[in-house]
């Protein structure tokens, strides 16, 4: 809605996990060094997890857009499952037929996908996102599907990526057989303060068109930082508020001020909606 007035090619600040926005940030660069360690060494099983908002999903999607053409990728949202359902959805994912198996055809199927997967040297990775919500019971059974290998290589890599609480769960005493084949568990942290700033200013030079953009003052980082502590997410909500406030008020410098108002438009129960504002 504001693009055309900054001269923008699209939205800088959507909320969607978008890999071609990736700022790398030690700990964001971090992550994807450990994700492709562990799947090109066929580690088995690898571990990601964040604050809600962090960038866990962006991360995973930004690893998969570099290495596709060598991967082989199920991808599943975990919710509350038992494994039979999270067994199907992965065999669907694969692009397997598996419309009335049961476990054990599901387990078969699954096995001669990846074994013939392997044989055409590529590389098969299980990614189950909000992994937070598997129950023990469930990661047993990925155990054992961990276990499906050639005499010198795992023929699937399982990546379990989800909030602090899955470091809980995988840290339970009854969970250490599991714990024992994760090669240590990343965890991607907050911008800090100077990363912030870059972070803000990378979106915008993607998004960049002929028109002047936005710029953004030294005190509107430091309110930006204080509201979000560094999660990208909580940025771009309120970037995303501020840059329309800005255009409400018909300019591109955005300030504290500015920020304060973006702020405090969120924090409302009532929001004061900018929207509403808006110059016809
Ligand atoms: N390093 C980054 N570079 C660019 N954008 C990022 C980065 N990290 C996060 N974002 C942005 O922040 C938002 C939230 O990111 P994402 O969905 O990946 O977080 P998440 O950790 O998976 O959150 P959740 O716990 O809710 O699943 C997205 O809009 C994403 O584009
Ligand atoms: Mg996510």
């Amino acid at each position: 809605m504001y693009e055309d007035f900054y001269g923008f090619k699209e939205l800088p600040f959507n909320v969607t996990p978008d890999p071609r926005f990736l700022y790398r940030s030690a700990s964001h660069r971090d992550a994807l060094a450990y994700i492709t360690y562990g799947v090109f060494q066929r580690k088995g099983f690898i571990a990601v997890t964040g604050e809600v908002g962090v960038g866990k999903t962006t991360v995973v999607g930004a690893f998969i857009d570099l290495f596709q053409p060598s991967l082989e990728v199920a991808f599943v949202f975990s919710t509350k499952f038992v494994f039979e359902q999270l067994l199907y959805l992965i065999c669907k994912d694969f692009g397997l037929e598996v419309e009335g198996k049961n476990k054990a055809q599901m387990l078969l199927a699954l096995n001669a996908f990846l074994i013939e997967q392997n044989g055409r040297n590529r590389n098969s990775v299980l990614i189950i996102d909000e992994a937070q919500n598997l129950s023990p019971d469930v990661l047993e059974e990925l155990r054992m599907l961990s276990n499906l290998e050639t005499r010198d290589r795992k023929l699937l890599q399982i990546m379990l990526v989800g909030q602090p609480e899955l470091e809980s769960v995988l840290n339970m005493n009854e969970m250490r057989q599991l714990r024992q084949r994760i090669p240590g568990i990343c965890r991607i942290s907050m911008l800090s303060r100077e990363d912030l700033e870059n972070y803000i200013k990378y979106r915008l030079d993607i998004v960049r068109g002929r028109n002047g953009g936005a710029s953004f003052t030294a005190d509107s980082f430091d309110e930006i930082y204080h509201f979000s502590g560094g999660i990208p997410r909580l940025i771009n909500v309120l970037c995303d508020r501020i840059l329309l406030i800005g255009y409400v008020a018909n300019t591109r410098v955005i300030d504290g001020h500015i920020v304060r108002e973006g702020i405090r438009d969120l924090e409302s129960p009532y929001p004061r909606s900018a929207d509403r504002r808006i110059r016809p």
